[in-house]
């Protein structure tokens, strides 16, 4: 599979592509935004989602240990910023790999 990368839209700003979609996916996104722009990111991630859209989120969890890396979201934070009209099917752990990972 081949995807071509057009251009990148800031998560902040999604609304203004004025569609939706029935899914969305976000890879080390989630972990990246600060408290304050997280609920400006969910906000525009409703605005795209069809009514029974769904969004799969992988982001570094407070089950990382300490140390290396970037902040670790936890699941209360998960569940407070997706509480008003979203519902979550699951939050469960999943491994994150790259090519940087030593271990
Ligand atoms: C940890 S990297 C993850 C990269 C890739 N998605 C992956 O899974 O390997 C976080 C990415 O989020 C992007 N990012 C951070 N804030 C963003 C924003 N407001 N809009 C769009 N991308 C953003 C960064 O540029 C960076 O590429």
């Amino acid at each position: 599979m081949q995807i071509k990368v057009e251009s990148v839209l800031n998560a902040l700003d999604l609304s203004r592509l004025n569609r939706k979609f029935d899914t969305a996916t976000g890879s080390g996104l989630f972990h990246t935004l600060s408290d304050e722009d997280r609920p400006v990111f969910v906000d525009n991630l409703a605005a795209i989602l069809s009514p029974a859209g769904k969004y799969f989120m992988l982001c570094f969890s407070e089950l990382e240990p300490a140390g290396y890396g970037p902040r670790r979201i936890t699941k209360r934070e998960i569940q407070d910023n997706f509480r008003e009209g979203w519902s979550i099917n699951y939050i469960r752990p999943a491994i994150f790999e790259n090519r940087t990972r030593t271990e």
